[in-house]
């Protein structure tokens, strides 16, 4: 098969090397894809956001199926797109996808199906918004609606914080269109935890929990983030607890597409956070997570491909896929004032000592860029570095020392990934 896929993170690079290792596999081509990708296939650069130039490759190149990396394209429709032209692709139609790009809509999906998820209510004027933060209790959490790169969300924790958040999203319009309507809900205290399910319209195939650590700084500190580092298992979701996300959360969603017609054929990322009142939705994303699918596919033993195409015909049922039951960890190395503004191009030392340090150690690339066989910095979340260990303990060891042997100028990462330190509530 003739595999396309679209996207350039750390995410797209753990999913190509896994991809990789499926024996029916003939080429493979990554738009715009990072330097690891190249290592693994062919790069083409074409944006992940221009569907039209997607599209007019993958029909060249005569492409067997394409996968959708990032939330962008869906948003836009590139599922459409490919599909209009009779073209195999993996992930939600734009209508699907507003489940991610419309916060609104997802909280009225969940309202209505009977996912728990935290009170809110949703404004498209900001002189109702105004008066309702007026009178609400705090802290109240403030959202965008739409995409917004991981910056539309506020904790307020006063009635001028939320003035504030309403104010620049509403008037100023930081977000442009993306802010123009806001949801505003309760605050939720506890954990959280990313679940990954595939969708193939009748089955959810639950993976592994996974745990993110969003915030930039350690102790969980500083600004929201893409994702500074993940863990697999959670560490916070027991057996009994997964088992109960499957009824009140994946099979819900199952009959909540049914009964408002949506087509989804791909993956429900949704984050969850543990209250002391049970589980509640936060977001839905509707593709893989970055960095939880490195972490992910470290464990996966099965073959990728065949669980995205069972997803496409719709036989997810006889899929069941092999996990290492070990624990997997990934630290993220990013460029110095990630998530704010950065400097590229700084020169990546120790590449090669990091991945010899240990069997069990993987390096997957964001933003970077290799030349002449020289690697540089080029974004703010550079590398990605996981293990699988018998414990969680020994992989933060084996990924921290492997973290150590790895150096440019400015580099920026947490060490208390998946460590008590971010939580003392929690023990492994
Ligand atoms: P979202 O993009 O909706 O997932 O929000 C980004 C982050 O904001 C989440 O990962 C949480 O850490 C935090 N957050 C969002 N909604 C809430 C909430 N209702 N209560 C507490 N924290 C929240
Ligand atoms: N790591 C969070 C995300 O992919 O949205």
């Amino acid at each position: 098969m003739n595999i396309f896929l679209i996207g350039s993170g750390g995410r797209e690079h753990a999913l190509a090397w896994k991809l990789k290792q499926s024996p029916r596999l003939t080429r493979l081509f990554t738009a715009p894809g990072n330097s690891g990708t190249a290592a693994l296939g062919e790069n083409i650069p074409i944006a992940a956001s221009d569907c039209v130039g997607l599209l007019a490759f993958a029909k060249e190149k005569k492409i067997d199926l394409t996968i959708v990396g990032p939330d962008d394209p869906l948003a836009l429709g590139i599922v459409d797109l490919f599909k209009e032209a009779g073209l195999r692709v993996f992930g939600p139609t734009a209508s699907g996808a507003r489940l991610e790009s419309s916060k609104s809509f997802a909280k009225d999906f969940m309202q209505r199906h009977g996912i728990p998820t935290a009170d809110s209510k949703t404004f498209t004027d900001a002189i109702s918004a105004y008066e309702y933060v007026r009178g609400a209790s705090y802290p109240l959490v403030v959202k965008a609606d739409g995409l917004a790169l991981g910056k539309g969300v506020v904790i307020a924790h006063n009635v001028e914080e939320a003035r504030e958040a309403v104010r620049q999203s509403m008037e100023e319009k930081i977000f442009g269109a993306a802010g123009a309507t806001m949801v505003i809900e309760e605050f939720l205290t506890g954990v959280e935890c990313s679940l990954h399910a595939l969708i193939d319209g009748k089955k959810a195939l639950l993976f592994p929990d996974a745990r993110d650590h969003k915030r930039a700084l350690e102790g969980d500190q500083g600004l929201n983030t893409g994702g500074m580092g993940t863990i697999s298992p959670s560490g916070v979701c027991p057996q009994s607890m997964l088992e109960e996300l499957q009824r009140t959360l994946l099979n819900r969603f199952l009959r909540g597409l049914e009964a408002d017609a949506l087509g989804f054929q791909g993956m429900i990322f949704p984050g969850v956070m543990i209250t002391p009142q049970g589980p509640k939705v936060l977001e839905f994303n509707c593709r893989f997570g970055d960095p939880e699918t490195q972490v992910l596919m470290r464990r996966l033993q099965s073959d990728l491909l065949d669980l995205i195409e069972a997803t496409l015909d719709g036989t997810l049922a006889t899929q069941q896929p092999l996990w290492d039951p070990r624990p997997a960890v990934c630290i993220v190395l990013a460029s110095g004032g990630y998530p704010g503004p950065i400097e590229k191009g700084k020169m990546i030392h120790g590449m090669e000592e990091a991945l010899a340090s240990d069997p069990e150690v993987m390096i997957f690339h964001a933003g970077t860029r290799d030349e002449n066989g020289i690697l540089y910095t080029a974004g703010g979340r550079v590398l990605g570095v996981t293990a699988l260990g018998e414990t969680l303990e020994e992989a933060r060891k084996k990924a921290y020392a492997a973290t150590d042997l790895i150096n440019f100028e400015g580099k920026q990462y947490r060490r208390d990934i998946g460590g008590v330190a971010f939580n003392p509530d929690i023990s492994y």
